[in-house]
């Protein structure tokens, strides 16, 4: 969470780190702040509680004149949402401004150096403020305070220091696996940014600070160091996607643009990978060889949230088309397990921002494991893809909601066609399934546009439903993960206590709560356990609850049983769950924009969690 930047050149730094705020505001919007380097030296700092368009507004009038800075925005770790709370945090005498991403583990211990009347707010990151200014007293340069003081912290953080003492210079760290850092290279400017998408207009070339590693950087020369103090020559990369301009276009929220978008992300998604031609799967992206494919002896799925909801999918796939017995494990347990893992296993992670911290963890797991890893992810360059043997990325322009929508349907497009390919290889799937189930999916941008037509039958939905306050999401099969997918989205953007459940699960406890005041979405599409489905809706029924029912195109028998039906685009039923989900994403908006929620932005999450 939290994004973090820091910015040497000659343009004006207030307004460029602002800019790069604004980009990385999905990491938290708590509050945000900035501290600019006066060209005399000394530090100039604004604060503000709220969004970064809170920020811009307050510092409109008093943005210095300066060439370097540093800036933040929160999602609150330790300590309220409050002016005192907010980054960059300082040491007393406003010398030395940082700002910090991560957590600072034995932060409580630190502080116990100082005296307690000095600190101003509940951080963990005020006492780096304090320890790299004492460190700077005793005689120690802004590169060697920041070194001493991070060798006595514990966590996995990143942190960007700039000091009145050498205004022109910043220091910028990587302590642990977490919480990334990309050093930029732009024409006059060089800049530190938590990830690729901020600066992207500016940037030209980039390199990332590993673990343990440190830049100490000014507008012309950035010098990178080992946790030992040697110097380390880093690789310059080029940036691996080209900048795209984010803008609402006719939309009133980036989630009903996103969600809208799908068809096309979903054609740029399948592109060249899907060939109704040839019969075939194309994943050139792989670097795993067909020896090692026919080596798998077992496939884990590992993601977080939205992503590892479409996991739930990418196992039915996997066990169907290459018959590989397959589990699905959710990123941040996975390592307590003592998960059994070898050479064998196939690893297959899902992040769409590539930096989610329990996945990145996972992954290190199944590393050590010497696991085969395969990543799905839709941001080039980012931390899951360093550490993954191959990448498939989704393909689908920058997402920006924090609730994730055209990600996830990319992601179970993606994991489709890998269980199509290494199915073909294992030699567990027919020409005949492959040729029909690469017909299917190249039908499902013409699905999900037919989909995105029932935005106004579900706005009626919704304008009859969005006063209830619980919501039992119900699905069998396939159904199932679109089930807590749906319960998710609700929860996420519109605060209602939404569950999602497998329906064979529903008489052992959630049909307790089932009155006329929780409705049932269930999702019921003709398909092997559709009559179990009716049995479910009746039992729902029969105790008052109201059921609104997804049903297969034309489906009829349902009408005089539910209260709401929304029939389904046609479309091949083990595609079912990619065009499923865009309805329920749907009425998750709607019911939000009609309780004016603040759909984009909802409270207290974020679009990449990179805490625990
Ligand atoms: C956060 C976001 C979700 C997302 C999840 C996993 O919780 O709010 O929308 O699904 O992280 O993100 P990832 O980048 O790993 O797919």
């Amino acid at each position: 969470m939290c994004g973090i930047i820091g910015y040497c050149g000659k343009d004006d730094a207030g307004t460029t780190i602002l800019r790069g705020l604004k980009a990385l505001e999905y990491r938290g919007y708590d509050s945000s702040g900035i501290a600019l380097a006066n060209p005399n030296g000394s530090l100039s700092i604004t604060r503000s509680v709220g969004k970064i368009s809170a920020l811009i507004e307050k510092t409109k009038l008093n943005l210095i004149a300066s060439s370097s800075g540093i800036g933040h925005t929160r999602w609150a770790t330790h300590g309220a949402v409050n002016e005192a709370n907010t980054h960059p945090h300082t040491d007393q005498l406003g010398k030395v401004a940082v700002v910090h991403n991560g957590i600072i583990e034995n932060f409580e211990t630190l502080k116990k150096n100082f005296s307690p009347e000095i600190f101003s707010s509940e951080t963990d990151t005020e006492v780096i403020a304090h320890m790299i200014a004492l460190e700077m007293d005793s005689g120690q340069n802004l590169l060697q305070a920041v070194q001493n003081t991070l060798h006595k912290a514990t966590g996995s953080f990143s942190i960007v220091v700039v000091s009145e003492l050498n205004p022109h210079k910043i220091v910028a760290a990587r302590k642990g696996n977490a919480s990334g850092l990309v050093v930029g290279f732009a024409k006059d400017a060089i800049c530190v940014v938590s990830d690729i998408t901020a600066l992207t207009d500016i940037i030209e070339h980039i390199t990332f600070l590993d673990a343990n590693e440190y830049v100490e950087f000014s507008s012309k020369e950035a010098i990178f160091y080992s946790d030992t103090g040697e110097e380390i020559d880093k690789k310059e990369l080029q940036l691996p996607f080209e900048h795209s301009v984010q803008n609402l276009g006719q939309f009133k929220h980036y989630m009903l643009k996103e969600i809208n978008e799908q068809p096309e992300a979903i054609l740029d998604t399948i592109r060249g990978r899907y060939q109704s031609d040839t019969g075939s799967i194309y994943l050139q992206e792989l670097q795993i060889s067909s020896e090692q494919i026919c080596d798998i002896n077992r496939v884990v799925f590992v993601g977080m949230g939205t992503s590892s909801n479409a996991t739930l999918v990418g196992r039915h796939y996997m066990e169907r088309f290459a018959k590989i017995p397959s589990e699905v494990d959710n990123a941040s347990e996975f390592r307590y397990r003592q998960p059994i893992l070898d050479k064998n296993t196939l690893v297959i992670s899902v992040a769409q921002s590539g930096e989610t911290v329990d996945t990145l963890a996972a992954m290190d797991e199944a590393k050590r494991a010497g696991c085969m890893q395969i990543t799905i992810c839709n941001n080039p360059g980012t931390q899951t893809t360093r550490i993954a043997d191959s990448s498939i990325y989704m393909r689908c322009g920058q997402e920006i909601s924090v609730a994730s929508t055209k990600t996830m349907t990319a992601s179970m497009v993606l994991m489709h066609a890998l269980a199509l390919y290494l199915g073909k290889i294992r030699g567990t799937l027919s020409s005949e399934t492959e040729q029909q189930q690469i017909n299917a999916a190249l039908h499902l941008p013409v699905a999900l546009g037919q989909a995105l037509e029932l935005s106004n039958q579900i706005e009626e939905i919704a304008s009859r439903y969005h006063t209830f306050d619980d919501f039992l999401f119900l699905g069998r099969g396939l159904g199932f993960p679109i089930a807590i997918e749906g319960a998710l989205k609700l929860k996420e953007i519109s605060y209602i206590n939404a569950i999602g459940y497998a329906a064979g699960e529903m008489k052992h406890g959630p049909i307790a709560l089932i009155d006329s005041q929780m409705p049932t979405i269930a999702i019921a599409p003709r398909d092997t356990v559709f009559e179990k489905m009716v049995s479910n809706i009746q039992q729902i029924r029969a105790r008052q609850g109201k059921v609104i029912a997804l049903v297969s195109h034309g489906e009829k028998s349902l009408n005089n049983l539910a209260d709401e039906i929304i029939e389904l685009p046609e479309v091949d039923p083990l595609l079912s769950p990619i065009v499923t989900v865009v309805p329920l994403q749907l009425l998750a908006y709607h019911i939000a924009q009609k309780r004016g929620l603040d759909i984009d932005q909802p409270r207290n999450l974020a679009k990449t969690v990179t805490v625990e």
